[in-house]
């Protein structure tokens, strides 16, 4: 009976019955009640919903009436065909579509997915054995609010290593993705703070900041990476940057914008850089750029991190590194929290990471990753100087431009047509004018299969109508 689980509200003024009668009439009209289902008699779901069988027979009196359900004699109430019902009002017919009924597409090339087969299951299934046992009866009890220290100490090690963070585990604050943590940061950075953010950017930044548009000030971004100067005259306080790899152009912030963007937050005391380092682990060229948060002598960069492209996004699990003002003022205002990552989950990937599986995996799916992206370069020259491709320096998506007249919007379309997603960049803007004079694709390969990429670009580009034009 649980679909029949309805909120009445006994105190509003609209009666009980004809709440009911509303509730029942909308479950079967966007098919949660499907057609020939038998509901239950009047008296039992009386007594599921604690009001009297009265109401419950106004209502279905007014259903059958409406002929939404039919009561048969010693059988009780079934719902009818609503293909029969002519009077059924179209605009009740809006259906909350959920991600399984979403189109599906034969080939996916959105940026967020990583490489499914290649995920070392029987080593995790080894730490979570490891984990999972009577002798860790106290990760059934709540732990520390930023995190168990032994994940918190295995994430500063590897930080310092691999991405040059200075950092005490201390400072760490853990989360359940970068979305639970950045909400976090927003609110710790108080009322007067104003947002400045990539475009186009990350859509998490959008949906955070953008209803509040005095608070948020959209920052170009070029082959450099953000435009530091625009920033300058921009009456923003703390900036959003994925300076390793833009999402979504992938560019690589360079050098001089690096220094001048750090020069900026030193130039008023409530300034901060958010530097979002979400796919650094995967670098495919030149030697590692280190993070702003290493170079930083002041204090002012928050660093935050992701296993969602590193190990997957199902795990959520994502850790902040605050600067030693804000880590006092996140323990006085929000250490009553308790962490939003489960225990089990932070101790077998501390585990995964004491025992070196984690950098050993690195190590594979970089390599993994670096082969995908060589299928794409040398699958896409064919169609140079129709296609070209820039930020695939790093990370699992690069950007395609295209030497075309026709509209951006067209050649999704196209796609789609052929069961192939795929995202234009004009779907990470946040203002309304078109930044870019050509049509370009954000290309994100991590979950094709190798022995696939090479078929599904060709394909992506038929669909596209754009032809090689070299060998
Ligand atoms: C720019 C950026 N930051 C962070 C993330 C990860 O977010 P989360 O940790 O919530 O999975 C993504 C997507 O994977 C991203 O594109």
């Amino acid at each position: 009976m649980d679909f029949l689980m309805f909120q009445l509200e006994a105190d509003s003024i609209i009666p009980l019955y004809e709440q009911l009668y509303t509730e029942i009439k909308q479950a079967i009209i966007n098919g949660t009640i499907e057609e020939g289902v038998k509901i239950p008699s009047k008296r039992k779901l009386a007594e599921y919903l604690s009001v009297s069988q009265t109401t419950v027979e106004f209502a279905y009196s007014q259903l059958v009436a409406e002929g939404f359900i039919s009561s048969e004699p010693r059988r009780g109430f079934y719902v009818q065909n609503l293909a029969e019902l002519a009077l059924i009002e179209q605009r009740t017919s809006i259906i909350v579509q959920d991600e399984g009924s979403k189109a599906s597409y034969s080939i996916d090339f959105s940026p967020g997915k990583i490489d499914t087969e290649s995920f070392p299951f029987s080593i995790w299934r080894k730490c979570s054995k490891e984990v999972i046992s009577e002798s860790n009866k106290d990760l059934l009890l709540l732990g520390h609010p930023q995190g168990d220290y032994t994940l918190r100490q295995q994430i500063c090690t590897y930080l310092y290593q691999s991405r040059g963070v200075r950092c005490t585990p201390e400072q760490i604050i853990l989360g359940s993705g970068t979305e639970q943590l950045m909400p976090l940061i927003i609110r710790l950075l108080g009322e007067k703070a104003v947002f400045g953010i990539e475009n186009p950017g990350y859509p998490l930044t959008h949906h955070l900041l953008l209803d509040d548009q005095e608070k948020t000030v959209p920052i170009s971004v070029d082959a450099d990476g953000v435009i530091v100067s625009q920033l300058e005259h921009s009456n923003a306080t703390v900036m959003y940057v994925t300076p390793s790899h833009q999402f979504p152009t992938g560019a690589v912030l360079s050098a001089t914008r690096r220094t001048q963007l750090l020069s900026w937050a030193y130039q008023a005391e409530n300034r901060y850089i958010i530097e979002d380092d979400y796919d650094s682990e995967f670098r495919y060229t030149g030697r590692p750029i280190p993070s702003l948060q290493g170079i930083d002598q002041n204090e002012r960069v928050i660093y935050l991190s992701t296993f969602s492209k590193s190990l997957m996004p199902s795990l959520r699990i994502a850790y902040a590194v605050l600067p030693k003002q804000l880590i006092v003022k996140y323990k006085q205002k929000y250490s009553y929290y308790a962490a939003t990552v489960p225990r089990m989950d932070q101790q077998i990937l501390s585990k995964f990471m004491e025992s070196g599986y984690f950098a050993k995996h690195l190590n594979k799916m970089r390599k993994i990753y670096k082969r995908k992206l060589e299928i794409i370069t040398k699958t896409i020259a064919a169609y140079d100087p129709l296609v070209t491709i820039s930020g695939e320096q790093a990370g699992m998506h690069l950007l395609l431009t295209f030497e075309t007249v026709k509209p951006e919007s067209e050649l999704i379309a196209y796609a789609k047509q052929a069961g192939i997603r795929v995202y234009g960049i004009q779907e990470y803007l946040s203002t309304s004018d078109n930044l870019f004079n050509k049509p370009k694709i954000v290309l994100g390969f991590g979950g094709i299969e190798v022995e696939k990429i090479e078929t599904s670009i060709e394909q992506l580009m038929e669909a596209l109508k754009i032809k090689k034009l070299s060998l």
